[in-house]
């Protein structure tokens, strides 16, 4: 059978279970098994896919049908043009946090002298190492509760050969690491436990550590606020990323005798989504 053909009872499978972005799915799942890029297939949809790749390609179709993220078949995700492996240690990183991540960079250009990047509830490391990768003097930590993720993120570490500027501890608080950094970064848990159980199946087969900021959603969010000015250099930045509606809450909740240049930032579908503000 050829490519085009595939596709398109693959999407109308797909579409069937109800996976969102049906014929992307198909794309991916079919490009990764026949291993070529994803464009060319659809260039060339003539292209005869031999039967191990078809198999592979029905196996990946099969998890997307159950509702597993595609990141997690491919076993990758791509984050801002680096390849992070992902798997069900970890939350695959999503495209708000590519923005996070451009905030964080945009801001380390300012400054000067040898820089460092703190990244909290790192998972799988991607926004502490698509910013080593950005700046090649650059010095990042990277904090993680859960062990499984601090694995999977000195995995990519070392996969990307950025092992020697980046390292991730385990911990649960910012006393988690000594010294102060430019930039504290974090897409922290943010998700009010109440709320979990009626999230989306796909998401739910993240770990749930990953997903779940207690009461209101700000349980983490409220430790970093009260440590990180001990954790930062003077002039420092702390860049968060939240739920919907939480962005002004936190904003309003940063004392003026501590905090400078506060601000939120809205993500690209229009969200208020980042806060940002500078130790005095
Ligand atoms: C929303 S995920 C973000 C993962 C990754 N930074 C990204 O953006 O894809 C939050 C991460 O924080 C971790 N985490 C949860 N509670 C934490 C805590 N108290 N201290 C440190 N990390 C925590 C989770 O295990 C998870 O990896």
């Amino acid at each position: 059978m050829t490519a085009g053909r595939i596709l398109t009872e693959a999407s109308a499978r797909l579409a069937a279970a109800g996976v969102d972005e049906p014929g992307l799915n198909a794309q991916w799942l079919l490009a990764d098994a026949v291993g070529v890029e994803r464009l060319r297939l659809l260039a060339e949809p003539d292209t005869p896919v031999p039967p191990a790749a078809r198999e592979k390609f029905e196996k990946g179709l099969l998890l997307k049908e159950q509702g597993l993220p595609l990141a997690y078949i491919l076993g990758w995700q791509d984050f801002r043009g680096l390849k992070i492996k992902v798997d069900k240690r970890v939350l695959v990183p999503r495209p708000e946090t590519e923005e996070l991540a451009g905030l964080a960079a945009d801001f380390l250009r300012g400054r000067k002298g040898a820089l460092s990047a703190l990244d909290y509830g790192s998972g799988s490391g991607a926004i502490g190492l698509w910013l080593a990768s950005e700046f090649p003097a650059l010095g990042v930590a990277g904090v993680e509760k859960s062990a499984r993720a601090v694995r999977c993120a000195r995995e990519n570490a070392l996969t990307l050969g950025l092992a020697a500027r980046v390292r991730f501890v385990r911990g649960e608080s910012l006393s988690a690491v000594r010294g102060r950094f430019d930039v504290i970064v974090s897409n922290p848990p943010y998700i009010p436990t109440r709320v979990i159980p009626g999230l989306a199946p796909e998401v739910l087969s993240e770990p749930r550590v990953a997903l779940d900021g207690g009461g209101d959603g700000l349980d983490v969010v409220r430790m970093l606020l009260r440590l990180s000015p001990s954790r930062l250099k003077k002039g420092g930045a702390l860049l968060l990323e939240l739920g919907e509606d939480q962005a002004g809450k936190v904003l309003a909740s940063l004392p003026q005798d501590a905090w400078k240049d506060k601000r939120t930032f809205r993500d690209l579908r229009g969200v208020e989504r980042f806060v940002f503000a500078r130790k005095k």
